[in-house]
């Protein structure tokens, strides 16, 4: 399979000489188009800045990435707008919707702003929320839905554009274990759907076996790397021993 994601020896620093803070070290990895991957580690361990420096937010200090073939920090400004509009989505713990607009608005609204036709966007949504059965929800305020609802409306809104990688930062972290089961049940629906590839921050092992792969970070380095063998239960157990061995924080959900 191709490679979507390739990292090569990251390495990031934060500020400067006495107060330098090392972030990452030499970290590398790919990932596979259509993977589902799972990034976690004890607080501090770079897990946000390795996805903020993949996703092109953040620059390495030294090191590379390669997303579909393409080292991104050879690209230009605009070049780097354009990929990041159309290679990549985000989703966060907190879901970022907009209050005074419908459902329907805010996941519309990446489309919206590319100027796309009316009956392209919509059926764009219909499709999207079908798929993450909150399609009976598009009148409502954001108010209005359940936690888990608006997860779910945040990533069809961070889909809309069809990117090729949907980037999600502790997406389970707000939501009980039944909102958080319906959720990464559709991140598994997209991967083989769109054979769109996500990575997702985690600090929940239960969250983490639904994917096929977890890469362990300690101390901004792999530490670990586990890959499931399609039994979620067993690999949950993996898991949590991989934790448990690892040190660092133990944070399940049963
Ligand atoms: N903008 C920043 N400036 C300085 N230090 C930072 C910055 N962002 C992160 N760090 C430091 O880098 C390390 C890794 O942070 P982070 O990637 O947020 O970890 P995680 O997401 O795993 O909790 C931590 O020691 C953190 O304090
Ligand atoms: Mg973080």
């Amino acid at each position: 399979m191709a490679s979507m994601i390739e990292v090569k020896d990251l390495t990031k620093i934060f500020g400067q000489r006495g107060a330098a803070c090392r972030a990452l070290h030499e970290v590398s990895f790919e990932i596979d188009m259509g993977a589902f991957v799972a990034v976690m580690g004890p607080s501090g361990s770079g897990k946000t800045t390795l996805l903020n420096i993949i996703s092109s937010i953040d620059k390495p200090t030294k090191g590379r990435v390669i997303i579909g073939g393409r080292e991104i920090s050879t690209l230009k400004e605009k070049e780097l707008a354009l990929f990041r509009r159309d290679m990549i989505g985000f989703v966060f713990q907190e879901f970022n919707l907009l209050d005074n607009m419908t459902i329907r608005d805010n996941i519309a609204l990446p489309l919206t702003l590319n100027n796309k036709k009316t009956e392209e966007i919509l059926r764009k949504v219909r499709e999207l929320t079908v798929l993450f059965g909150i399609d009976d929800q598009l009148d409502k305020y954001p108010y209005q839905l359940s936690g888990g609802q608006k997860q779910r409306a945040a990533v069809c809104r961070a889909l809309v554009n069809d990117p090729k990688i949907l980037f999600a930062d502790e997406p389970t972290g707000a939501l009980d274990s039944k909102a958080a089961s319906e959720l990464l049940a559709c991140f598994q629906n997209i991967t083989n759907k769109y054979a769109t590839t996500v990575v997702m921050v985690t600090h929940d092992a239960s969250a983490a076996s639904y994917c096929d792969r977890v890469l362990f970070l300690k101390d901004g380095m792999i530490s670990s790397k586990l890959e499931t063998n399609g039994n979620a239960k067993e690999f949950f157990k993996k898991i949590l021993n991989m934790i448990a061995l690892l040190g660092g924080e133990r944070n399940e959900r049963l």
